[in-house]
């Protein structure tokens, strides 16, 4: 409530505007939400949020993706890959998150997150239901045959150190809203799974 967040020792005061979350929703058509990306380097999460952003806007659906890759060339550029680093990455994107959601927009986030206790907490800036982790299900042996750029043979000769799955860990949800499952040998088409995030948003009432 407002309440409870008056900061009294800061002097920092809450200001409610009477447009709201509800009035910006019914604008749009849409209800805001954050789907959250996980899973390793070259899973696809990059594709994934890329093909789920174009299937949502042509639908007349606003999406936005916060792609880890990208944040940190700006609002995170000073933040490297050692632990703590990590976590304030994934804190700040959560609470960049929930602000697009509380204007409406489907955002879109992208990130390893490998660490559970930094998504649960960002989970918790939401409201219930609202926090859709899509947990991206391919394993690290696929990751790394693919090795898009590069970097798991540069973790394995050990130039990059503190890199996911080989000398850092990765772990995964207990239990989340969408596990992505890549089946023996075939690939998982960007097209298909993102047809399994919208069903699930269709279900729960984010399109209307
Ligand atoms: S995290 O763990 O959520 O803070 O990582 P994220 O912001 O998603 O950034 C992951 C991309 O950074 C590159 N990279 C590394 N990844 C993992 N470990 C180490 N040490 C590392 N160093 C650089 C890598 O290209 C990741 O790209 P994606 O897009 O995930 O493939």
């Amino acid at each position: 409530s407002a309440m409870s967040n008056i900061g009294i020792s800061m002097n920092i005061l809450w200001h409610e505007c009477p447009i709201q979350k509800l009035d910006r929703q019914h604008l749009l058509q849409q209800k805001g939400c954050v789907i959250w990306l996980t899973g390793l380097s070259g899973s696809g999460k990059s594709t994934l949020a890329c093909a789920l952003s174009r299937s949502l806007h042509s639908k007349g659906k606003l999406t936005f993706i916060l792609d880890g890759d990208n944040i940190r060339h700006g609002l995170n550029r000073d933040l490297s890959f050692r632990a703590e680093d990590r976590s304030e990455n994934i804190r700040r994107i959560g609470e960049v998150a929930k602000l697009m959601a509380d204007a409406g927009v489907i955002c879109i986030t992208s990130l390893i997150s490998p660490y559970r206790k930094d998504r649960d907490a960002c989970r918790a800036l939401l409201a219930e239901g609202d926090f859709i982790e899509v947990f991206i299900d391919v394993p690290l042996d696929v990751c790394e045959a693919r090795d898009p750029k590069g970097l798991y043979k540069l973790a394995r000769a050990g130039k990059i150190k503190g890199f996911t799955g080989i000398d850092d860990p990765y772990e995964p949800p207990y239990s989340c809203e969408i596990v992505l499952q890549q089946k023996e040998s075939e690939c998982m088409s960007p097209s298909d799974t993102a047809e399994i995030v919208i069903s699930y948003l269709e279900k729960n009432g984010y399109l209307r």
